[in-house]
């Protein structure tokens, strides 16, 4: 059976590994919805204006390679705060979702905004420091030259911002299952998501 399956949390929460493995357990695409809302953070600190940006996003951009950055992070926070950028984006996430074959996708609104009839829902959580620490390891490993303190003031910015905003404020979907994985490995927090979808499957 081809599911929508929702993934929404917070940042550095897990729900990117997460997503993926399900997807490729499941043989679903993919959607990482941050990379559009971070495509126009990057096209805003390029100048541009961000509703603008965001109507003209294409397919192409999502292989923009300084998507990662901790810079272009916080400028997508900024720009998810904007209904217009928001609006812009709708169509095309819920036409990734309509695709033949299931769909995961991940981000912040999707179980509870852009995909509210999805078939499975899951809210990936873990504490602040958790989130941090997992991040800081990632950035020190990649080269970056930051603290762990400058990480969890990042975190928790882009936290109070996703979580207060007025448009599709980061909260999970009613139905969703909460998986969070302060204490659990990689290998658990996987095992955990596949079996809420196989319980779901088997009806
Ligand atoms: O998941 P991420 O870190 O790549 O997301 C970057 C920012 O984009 C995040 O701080 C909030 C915003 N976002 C959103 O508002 N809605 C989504 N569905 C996905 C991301």
């Amino acid at each position: 059976m081809a599911f929508t399956i929702a993934i929404d949390g917070p940042a550095a929460a897990g729900k990117g590994t997460i997503s993926k493995a399900v997807s490729d357990h499941f043989g679903y695409g993919h959607l990482d919805t941050g990379l559009l809302y971070r495509v126009v953070g990057a096209r805003m600190l390029d100048g541009a204006e961000p509703v603008a940006a965001a109507e003209a996003l294409e397919v192409v951009d999502l292989e923009r390679d300084d998507l990662r950055t901790a810079e272009v992070a916080q400028a997508a926070s900024k720009v998810a705060v904007i209904a217009g950028v928001r609006a812009a984006l709708v169509d095309f996430q819920r036409a990734f979702a309509r695709r033949s074959g299931g769909a995961v996708m991940d981000g912040r609104d999707i179980g509870t905004v852009i995909c509210p009839e999805a078939e499975v829902k899951l809210f990936v959580t873990a504490s602040a420091e958790v989130r941090a620490t997992r991040r800081f390891l990632e950035l020190t490993g990649k080269g970056s030259i930051i603290t762990l303190e400058e990480v969890l003031a990042d975190v928790r910015a882009r936290d109070e911002r996703d979580m207060n905003r007025a448009e599709a404020p980061l909260r999970p979907a009613e139905d969703a299952v909460t998986i969070d994985t302060s204490s659990l490995s990689i290998e658990e927090a996987i095992g955990q998501a596949v079996a809420v979808v196989e319980a779901r499957q088997k009806g």
